[in-house]
Order: structure tokens, then C-alpha cells, then sequence
């Protein structure tokens, strides 16, 4: 059951809280990226991709070339992690000094989400700080056969697939196609494992609260269950994606709302649960070195369209959510919006 029991701390306010009914997210745009692997029709798919990230800023890709297989095997290590006993969870805990690992605790806009996950990096990171270095090192449970290798096997996969989709964003806004590969050298990528237990009270609580994700892109692994809901920018509704076989979800962040100069928008999301079933779900974080200077493309940015950005560190502001969370400080999380200059007047 993943141990969780019910109480206050995961309760939402109430205009937070998921409605009974829920509605399907019809017009989320489905794109198949097979035409890349025969190597022809980028121009078609990039303006495809295009017009999904500033309508939706979500898209579902399918064709994209990740074998079934690399899939079925990360999952499988997934729910064999999950299962077991709490001791074995324990052993890779994570601690302030090592965030990555096993926790059950984390929250979002200081609400506890009903869920507990896994972190790990694809390779060690070092993140440089104005007050000291974080160094992201992984965790590897000893009890579950194959579990290494099969996330090391799902992260190359992931590499690929993120590289060709920042790709179509960049020559979907018109840019060199590697305009933006320069700032994932030493990237600060994660990928986190989710379960989302049965919950008692799927009307009260959140698996994940609402929040925009803060990095370049996330591409989301989901399993049959369904409980992703995206606000729908036409109305404000929140619509659930419904869980496509052999598909990854796609959705541009906070950064690339940036370097965009606001062309594309991070979209609001959160995860409904259920008490019936249990969820699994495997998002991998695409995020750029921890020295970027995150601000709008020069090439974007114009007499007419001035930078709606002051630039910040991507470090730090990484660093700052991670942190806020894990103390579970009394404040609003960091947002790009404090970055967001006062246009005009
Ligand atoms: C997240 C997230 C969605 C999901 O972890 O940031 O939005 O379906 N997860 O688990
Ligand atoms: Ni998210």
C-alpha cells in the first residue's frame, strides 16, 4: 500500500480539490514521429510540435523509436522497487545531504502529495552554487534484480528522444535545429519513478497538487490507469490525458517558456488518484547545465518583442526548489514569475 495513511496534511483546499467528474482531454494533439526515424518530413513534424506547445503545452508522442521493450523493462524494475518491504526503501532513503533516493514526504505548494518516488540521475552531477556545491549521486537498492541496468538502459532511450525533440522546438521556432543543445553539456536531467498508492480519499488529496514542471521538457511514461490532468488554456478546465499505448507525454517547461519569450507556455498540471488501483508513472526531467543563464533567445527577442525575462541561474533556482520542498518552508515555491519584468506603464 506504500504505507501512507490518510490526514490533514494531504487534504487540498477546497477549490483545489479534484471534481467528481472528470474530463477527458479531447484535442491534445497526438504526433507520431516515425517520419524522422525514415528521415524525412522534420519541417511538417516541427510545426506540428509547434503548435501543440503553445496551444496545450502538452503533446503525446507515439512512433518515437523507444523500444517497447527498454519500457516494459524500467517499469517492471519500477513495481519490483515499490514492492518492496519497507526496509529495503529505507536503505536508499534520501537525506538533505543526498537528495536522491526513496521518499514519501514530498510537497507541492506545502501540501503533501499522496505518492512516494525514486530519484536518479543519469550521471553524476555536480551542481556549482554561490554558496557551496550539491553533488547528485545515486542510490541503487540492493534487493532488486536488473534495476540498475534496465533505468540506465530507459535513460539512454530518453537521451535520444529528448535531443530529437528539442530539436523540433528549436526549427519550430525557426532557430539552427542544435540552437539549444549547447546547454545540456552538463546537464542536471533526472528521472523520477512515482506510485501512486490506492487512496482512501481520491476527492480530498492529490497525488501531485497542481504545478508547472521548472525545466526544459519532461517526457512522461504512464501506465493504463490515468490520472494526469492538464488545465486546458481555451477554458481553465482540467481535462485528463487518457493513457495511449506505447506513447510518451511531452510537455514543454519553465524554461523553454523563457527562452521562447513567452511563445510557448509551461502548462499547469497535477495527478488525480483513485481508490480503487494504484499508479505508476516514470517522468524524466530534461534539464540544462547548472551554470545556464536562463533568459529569452537573442534571436527572439526584438524592438517589438522585448525580453519579458530578467536572466537567472538555473542552478540555483533548481536548487532553491528542491530545497523549499524538502524543508517544506512556509513560502510559495520559486517561479519563474519573479523573473517576469514589468512590461509597459
Ligand atoms: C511530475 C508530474 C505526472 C504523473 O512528477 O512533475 O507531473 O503523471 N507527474 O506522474
Ligand atoms: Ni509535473
Amino acid at each position: 500500500m506504500g504505507g501512507l495513511s490518510m490526514n490533514e496534511a494531504f487534504v487540498q483546499a477546497p477549490e483545489h480539490r479534484p471534481k467528481p467528474t472528470v474530463v477527458e482531454a479531447s484535442g491534445i494533439p497526438v504526433i507520431d514521429l516515425s517520419p524522422l526515424l525514415a528521415g524525412d518530413g522534420v519541417d511538417a513534424l516541427a510545426a506540428e510540435v509547434g503548435a501543440a506547445s503553445r496551444d496545450w503545452g502538452f503533446f503525446v508522442v507515439v512512433g518515437h523509436g523507444v523500444p517497447a521493450e527498454t519500457v516494459a523493462r524500467a517499469a517492471e524494475a519500477q513495481r519490483a522497487f515499490f514492492a518492496l518491504p519497507a526496509e529495503g526503501k529505507e536503505a536508499v532513503r534520501r537525506s538533505e545531504a543526498e537528495p536522491l533516493g526513496y521518499y514519501a514526504s514530498e510537497h507541492t505548494k506545502n501540501v503533501r502529495d499522496w505518492k512516494e518516488v525514486f530519484d536518479l540521475v543519469p550521471r553524476k552531477t555536480h551542481v556549482a552554487l554561490a554558496d557551496g556545491q550539491l553533488v547528485f549521486d545515486n542510490k541503487w537498492p540492493q534487493d532488486v534484480p536488473g534495476f540498475r541496468e534496465s533505468l540506465e538502459e530507459y535513460d539512454a532511450a530518453m537521451e535520444d528522444l529528448a535531443f530529437k525533440l528539442l530539436e523540433l522546438i528549436a526549427r519550430s521556432l525557426n532557430l539552427r535545429p542544435d540552437r539549444l543543445h549547447g546547454f545540456f553539456k552538463d546537464q542536471t536531467t533526472f528521472i523520477r519513478l512515482n506510485h501512486y498508492p490506492p487512496c482512501p480519499s481520491p476527492d480530498l488529496a492529490l497525488g501531485v497538487g497542481r504545478h508547472k514542471d521548472a525545466g526544459a521538457l519532461t517526457i512522461l511514461y504512464q501506465d493504463d490507469t490515468g490520472g494526469l490532468d492538464v488545465r486546458r488554456r481555451s477554458d481553465g478546465e482540467w481535462v485528463r490525458v487518457k493513457p495511449v499505448p506505447n506513447s510518451f507525454i511531452i510537455n514543454v517547461g519553465d524554461l523553454i517558456q523563457v527562452w521562447s519569450n513567452d511563445r510557448y507556455e509551461s502548462a499547469e498540471h497535477r495527478v488525480s488518484v483513485n481508490s480503487a488501483k494504484e499508479r505508476f508513472s516514470m517522468p524524466y526531467f530534461f534539464n540544462p547545465a547548472s551554470y545556464t543563464m536562463v533568459e529569452p533567445l537573442e534571436e527572439l527577442v526584438s524592438e517589438e518583442n522585448p525580453a519579458r525575462y530578467d536572466a537567472y541561474n538555473w542552478g540555483e533556482f533548481f536548487s532553491t526548489r528542491k530545497n523549499s520542498n524538502f524543508k517544506k518552508l512556509d513560502v510559495e515555491n520559486v517561479q519563474i514569475a519573479h523573473f517576469r519584468k514589468s512590461l509597459g506603464a
